[in-house]
Formats: C-alpha cells, structure tokens, sequence
C-alpha cells in the first residue's frame, strides 16, 4: 500500500510546538487541503485536537488509547464535503482501516504517529521550513541513503519537497 507521510519540517526537524505549529504559511495549508482531500488521514489524538475543526473532505482516522465517547466534538468543517471521523486504538488498526478502504492514504502526524508509522512509509510529502524554531515535536531524520529526492518546488521561505523510499538494497551475496 502506498503511505505518504505529510508534514512541514524546519531545517532543525521541528514540527510543532505546544501543541500547535511554529509557524503560519497559509500557501502550505491550501495545498495540505488540496493533496488531501478525497483521502484517508492518519493522525494522532493531539494532532487531531490541535487543528480545532473537522478537516472536511477527508476521512480521519484518528489514533487514541482513549475512549472515542469521553472526548469532545469538534465543529464541522465546510459545507457540501464529505467528512468522516473513525477512532483506531492502535497504529496497526489505524493503518489496516486505512488499506481496508480504496482512498489514497496520509500520515498526518504528529511526532508520535511519524516515528511509529516511518517503518511502514513508501512516500514523503514534504514542506522544508527556512527556519529553525524552537519546539517540542520533531520530525524523523530523512536519511538520503533510504529516501530519495523525486521533485522539489521552491517558494519564498519554504519549498516543497517529495521523497520516495529506494528500494532495499539486496542483501549481501543477492544477485
Ligand atoms: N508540522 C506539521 O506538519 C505537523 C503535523 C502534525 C502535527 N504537528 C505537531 O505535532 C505536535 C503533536 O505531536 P505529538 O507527537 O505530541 O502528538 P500526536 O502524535 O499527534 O498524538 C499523540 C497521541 O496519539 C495517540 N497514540 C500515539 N501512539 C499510539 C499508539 N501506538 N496506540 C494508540 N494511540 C496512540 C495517543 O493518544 P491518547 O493520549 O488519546 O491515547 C497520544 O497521546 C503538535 O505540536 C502539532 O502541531 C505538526
């Protein structure tokens, strides 16, 4: 199944912090919107609260040991666009809901989601941040010798960038 992790990273590998973002690029939040719509995405309970309203358009699926029915609802998102929330109480599930269903499918964060879902990621589709602020969420290293650079659209202050995995490498003595 192709999974692509989505997110903005600063040049010091910061995502977030307090629990929100260190930055505002508006340009980037239509394009998250535009790539993601139609789709299945990935997120993490904190994630999920911190952007506030339903991301219409989409199917959340949202990771949580917690009980979906103690947790408050948030405010529907636009009008018109399809909008589906579904609780997973582990990655696993959350990815198995995911290749249940024949919509294209994102890692939407945060940190905690990024590490665990990184072995089973074939894409990256990512904004590089000029920029190095402080914070408290980090995205993973993005080794070159596993991901490789397939397009890269630079902006002012931001670029956007896709990563494709490399396929493994044999193994020593594989033909
Ligand atoms: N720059 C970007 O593109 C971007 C994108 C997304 C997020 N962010 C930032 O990242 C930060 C949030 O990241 P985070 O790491 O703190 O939180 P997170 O990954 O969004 O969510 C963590 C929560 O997910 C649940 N969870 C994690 N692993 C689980 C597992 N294996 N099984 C069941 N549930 C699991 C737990 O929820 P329960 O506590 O309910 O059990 C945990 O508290 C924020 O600052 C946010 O703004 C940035």
């Amino acid at each position: 199944m192709k999974l692509t992790a989505i997110a903005a990273v600063a040049r010091n590998r910061v995502i977030g912090r307090d629990q929100g973002m260190p930055w505002n690029i508006p340009e980037d939040f239509r394009r998250f919107k535009q790539v993601t719509l139609g789709c299945n995405l990935i997120m993490g309970r904190v994630t999920f609260y911190s952007i506030g309203k339903l991301l219409p358009g989409r199917t959340s699926i949202v990771v949580s040991r917690g009980d979906p029915a103690v947790f408050p609802d948030l405010p529907p998102g636009e009008n018109g666009l399809a909008t589906e929330v579904l609780w997973a109480h582990s990655l696993e599930d959350a990815l198995r809901i995911a290749a249940e269903s024949d919509r294209p499918s994102f890692v939407g964060g945060g940190a905690h989601i990024y590490a665990q879902a990184w072995p089973f990621l074939t894409d990256l589709d990512i904004t590089e941040v000029d920029a190095s602020p402080a914070g408290d969420a980090f995205f993973p290293e993005i080794d070159p010798a596993i991901w490789r650079e397939v397009s890269r659209e630079p902006r002012e202050g931001f670029s956007f960038v896709k990563y494709t995995r490399r396929a493994a490498a044999p193994a020593s003595g594989d033909e």
